[in-house]
């Protein structure tokens, strides 16, 4: 199949969208058809991929203004005429390729790693269960690129966060209480919205993460019920 792919181009000297006609097998993925243009038509177009196999996170991209993994999507799943874009709400360094440095930064910040205790924990199914999927957050930053809380509040941690906070809190091999560290997180600014739920490729459900880390913030009286929205609207 022929497709007619435009490209954000962002560049010192050059913003705007460039666009190319190729033709790809019905296999193909978006990355596929990124390495193609590189190759064979644009060697100076920037991306970003390593696993190819949607384990890394880093190839995430916009695609006709919907967030995927550029290695784990087929390029018909979009028809033959494609806009790719960087993800939004991040900084971007060239071309697709975002800074993801200030993401790694706040998971330093806000210390998310374990403070294991001397013995060994014994850890349930059903514990192991629970936390399965804050666990298997890849760290793409696609959830973030479609909050409408992140963009107006700097209060709020934000889907990603969020998700990876979620295995402190209830794995029992963590021995440190990050409950009132969570406070800082602001869990209850989101408007569950889902935006973060839908897109994300690993289908983690963000969204019903924060859900019960503001229900455990209520559980434990660090918050009240009502201390919920809008109070992400900063003036
Ligand atoms: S559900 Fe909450 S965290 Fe997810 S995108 Fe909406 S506001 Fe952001
Ligand atoms: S929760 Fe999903 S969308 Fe968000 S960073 Fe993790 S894998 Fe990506
Ligand atoms: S290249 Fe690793 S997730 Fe796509």
């Amino acid at each position: 199949m022929w497709v007619k792919v435009k490209i954000k181009l962002n560049r010192e000297n050059f913003k705007d969208y460039a666009s190319y006609s190729l033709e790809l097998s019905r296999n193909s993925t978006l990355l596929d058809m990124l390495v193609k243009i590189k190759e064979e038509l644009d060697q100076s177009l920037a991306f970003r991929s390593m696993c190819r196999a949607g384990i890394c996170g880093t190839c995430a991209i916009k695609v006709n203004g919907r967030p995927v993994l550029a290695c784990s999507t087929k390029v018909f799943v979009f028809g033959e005429e494609i806009t790719v874009e960087p993800i939004d709400n991040v900084s971007v360094i060239k071309d697709l390729v975002v800074d993801h440095e200030s993401l790694y930064n706040k998971l330093k910040l806000w210390k998310v790693w374990y403070n294991a205790g001397e013995k060994n924990t014994k850890v349930s199914a059903s514990a192991l269960k629970r936390i399965e999927r804050s666990h298997e957050c890849i760290l793409c930053g696609i959830c973030d690129s479609v909050c409408p809380v992140l963009t107006t509040s700097s209060h709020f941690g934000g889907p990603t966060l969020l998700t990876r906070y979620y295995k402190l809190l209830f794995d029992p091999r963590n021995t440190q209480d990050r409950a009132q560290s969570l406070k800082n997180l602001n869990p209850q600014l989101c408007t569950h919205c889902m935006n973060c739920s839908f897109a994300c490729p690993k289908k983690l459900m963000p969204e019903a993460l924060i859900k019960e880390e503001e229900k455990l913030l209520q559980e434990k009286g660090i918050i009240k019920k009502e201390e919920g929205n809008f109070g992400f609207l900063e003036f």
